[in-house]
């Protein structure tokens, strides 16, 4: 395996060490998450990207008489650059990930984190990878109007107030009424004139992306051209190495908690148990705009979280296995050739589809749109000598079909396998 290595990545192996150690003591989704999200922020800006590609974070103070909260009561936001040239009138939005919050005490702990509380995001960001500026680093999108959605509702934008304030706390849980006021103000000051637009998100962004993608398409002009682009968004059902469907109930907690239901794709609801409609494999065939996956094939936080969660008991044998994949013994890579075989069978129908587009690479790895050096760099992954940004934009722009699968683990010299272990 090529092992690229670069600052940035060394320093997230390192901060992820110490927060993995954490969240295998006991609460692995939340933690772990949060970790990832809080240090890739890091990992980015030690990035090549130029240092003047600070952005502000924009609070939605217009949207205060909507109840538009955070889950602690702060205003969510956006970070925005103003397109330039000939992207003045194209607007690309990526909506940021970061797991979810299934109970009380999830909740009320993420309340005190930036994916809770404004109070705690940073005051400005960089843009790289798909919201890069530079032609170099992003060459179909880098002049277009770039917007970053912070995540701080827990529920991938999608809970609903009247499940609010169990048992005495005080929490919000507003993601539809986020993402209807973000969009809301976006549209007021260009988003409504777009020519194009391409809406994306990684992680619990990614899913948001999917069950907002056409209610995006239908506030937009008739005439523009939208798509829906989903990073390491498509959490698979299964059940875990010791036969407990874990990620099954834990998203059942976070549809019950928030209130979610309502915001799921009626005609998945209308046939299956709303929880169930929260897994993309159950709507993916409802959603009429054109989609493009990025999913790798080995998603670290899929296997860390939904193929073997936690670390004690039967589970101990995987503990090196799920910081590195180069150390799974043969066994264990069965188990992962699997789950991989799972996602392609799930995959299967998507993958007639005429409009859409894919990229399954066969990388240990989660989300890889929104990093310059997995997105579109000298040494990014690639599938048929195309990086993910060549692809991508072969979809949006119908240059060429597609539709990227890669060879299985360990044939493709050119990933990024993330390894926890090192220091
Ligand atoms: C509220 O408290 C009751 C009793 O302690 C408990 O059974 C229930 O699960 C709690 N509800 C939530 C949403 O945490
Ligand atoms: C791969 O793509 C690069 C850049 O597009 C091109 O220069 C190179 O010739 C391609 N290599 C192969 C083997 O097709």
């Amino acid at each position: 395996m090529a092992n690229h290595r670069f600052q940035g990545l060394k320093l997230w192996r390192k901060l992820t060490r110490r927060d993995w150690t954490i969240a295998a003591a006991s609460l692995s989704i939340l933690i772990f998450t949060i970790s990832f999200i809080s240090h890739s922020q890091r990992y980015s800006t030690n990035s090549t990207t130029p240092a003047n590609n600070w952005i502000p974070f924009t609070p939605l103070t217009k949207a205060q008489h909507k109840s538009a909260f955070c889950l602690d009561g702060s205003l969510p936001g956006y970070h925005l650059q103003k397109g330039f040239g000939s992207g003045s009138d194209k607007w690309v939005l990526h909506i940021e990930g970061g797991g979810w919050c299934n109970s009380i005490e999830s909740c009320s702990f993420r309340q005190t984190t930036k994916l809770g509380s404004s109070r705690f995001m940073e005051h400005e960001v960089q843009f790289s990878g798909i919201l890069s500026s530079d032609s170099s680093q992003n060459p179909d999108f880098f002049d277009w109007n770039k917007v970053k959605i912070r995540y701080c509702d827990g529920g991938s934008f999608s809970g609903h107030s009247d499940s609010e304030f169990k048992n005495g706390t005080k929490l919000f849980f507003r993601g539809q009424v986020i993402w209807e006021a973000v969009i809301g103000e976006l549209l007021s000051i260009g988003l409504s004139n777009a020519k194009k637009a391409l809406l994306s998100g990684c992680s619990a962004g990614g899913l948001a992306t999917l069950i907002h993608c056409d209610d995006f398409r239908e506030i937009l002009p008739k005439d523009a051209n939208v798509k829906c682009l989903v990073d390491a968004g498509f959490f698979l059902n299964e059940k875990d190495v010791a036969g407990s469907p874990t990620i099954e109930r834990f998203y059942q907690d976070v549809v019950n908690l928030q209130g979610v239901a309502n915001s799921l794709k009626k005609d998945c609801t209308s046939r299956l148990e709303p929880y169930k409609c929260f897994f993309p494999q159950e709507f993916i065939s409802n959603i009429k705009t054109p989609l493009f996956l990025v999913q790798p094939g080995y998603d670290f936080w899929q296997i860390q979280n939904i193929l073997v969660p936690g670390s004690s008991g039967p589970l101990r044998s995987w503990v090196r296995c799920k910081l590195n994949i180069n150390s799974c013994n043969s066994k264990q890579l069965e188990v992962l050739q699997d789950f991989r075989n799972s996602l392609l069978k799930t995959l299967g129908g998507f993958h007639q589809n005429p409009e859409g587009g894919m990229f399954i690479n066969s990388c240990f790895i989660h989300c890889q749109t929104w990093m310059t050096e997995t997105w579109h760099s000298p040494r990014s992954p690639k599938i048929d000598n195309k990086t993910i940004a060549e692809a991508v934009g072969d979809w949006y722009f119908n240059r060429n079909e597609a539709k990227h699968i890669d060879c299985p683990f360990p044939c493709n010299p050119t990933c990024y396998n993330m390894d926890f272990t090192q220091i």
